[in-house]
């Protein structure tokens, strides 16, 4: 068993969000605990607010990365991609499923879109967990990969197109994604709001056995999931 201490610890997303419902629920019990009831409404709203990233975070997002992996159909010769790392939560569950190959990370590690956040924090993770198996970690952006086309099997994001702003960054990002997947490659797309609008977008940079499905609603939004092909 390992000790509590030593497991990875992951940062909590959306910050602003969470640190803002969190900060406004502390001052309005405080408030209440003074004898200002008028308050009780907007405890109820910050803390609900606040529960809700806490839960879509840690369990919710446990269970999208579960979902994630089932639909990687990962090999053990695997060269993976995880696009957006972060602390590296996909990345070490890919990592967990590749002995022969390896999974690399790329993320520009933005505190805002999670805290904490960073490489460094991310090495720490992998040291934590039990995983022995290659990882590499690198900082790039998701709209310029430094990679040669056609290197990994394997391409995952979940929770960032979000965080890249206006439509044709999202779209050079897909573009990016897709040059760097080998023929025969999978893309695993998870994020909020990810609609059916994105299958079009694949179909159109040319990926085949293109799936979308709704999972648990996270973060008080619709989360898709995509998976798709890059043909042979
Ligand atoms: C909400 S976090 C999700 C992290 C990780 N995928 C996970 O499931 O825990 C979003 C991550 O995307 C990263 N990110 C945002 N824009 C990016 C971009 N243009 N290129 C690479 N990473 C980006 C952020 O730094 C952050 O680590």
């Amino acid at each position: 068993m390992i000790e509590r201490s030593k497991r990875p610890v992951f940062g909590l997303d959306g910050t602003i969000y969470w640190m803002f419902f969190g900060a406004v629920f502390v001052a309005s019990l405080v408030l209440i605990a003074l004898g200002s009831t008028g308050f009780v409404a907007i405890a109820v709203v910050s803390g609900g607010g606040f529960f809700g990233f806490l839960i879509s975070s840690t369990v919710g997002k446990q269970y999208v990365i579960r979902q994630i992996i089932d639909k990687s159909a990962l090999v053990g010769t695997d060269v993976a991609l995880d696009i957006g790392c972060g602390g590296g939560q996909v990345l070490l569950e890919v990592a967990s499923h590749i002995d022969a190959g390896i999974s690399v990370g790329v993320d520009i590690w933005r505190r805002r879109d999670q805290f904490p956040n960073g490489s460094a924090y991310l090495i720490d993770n992998y040291k934590r967990s039990q995983i022995r198996n290659k990882i590499a970690v690198a900082c790039a952006n998701a709209v310029s990969l430094p990679f040669a086309s056609s290197s990994f099997d394997l391409v995952t994001s979940n929770l960032v197109l979000h965080n890249i702003k206006g439509a044709e960054n999202k779209f050079i990002a897909l573009s990016e994604m897709v040059r760097v997947l080998k023929p025969d490659g999978r893309l695993v797309l998870a994020d909020v709001g990810l609609s059916r609008k994105y299958i079009f977008v694949l179909k159109t940079l040319g990926l085949s056995n293109r799936k979308h499905s709704w999972t648990v609603p996270l973060f008080f939004a619709p989360f898709g999931l995509i998976v798709a092909e890059r043909p042979a």
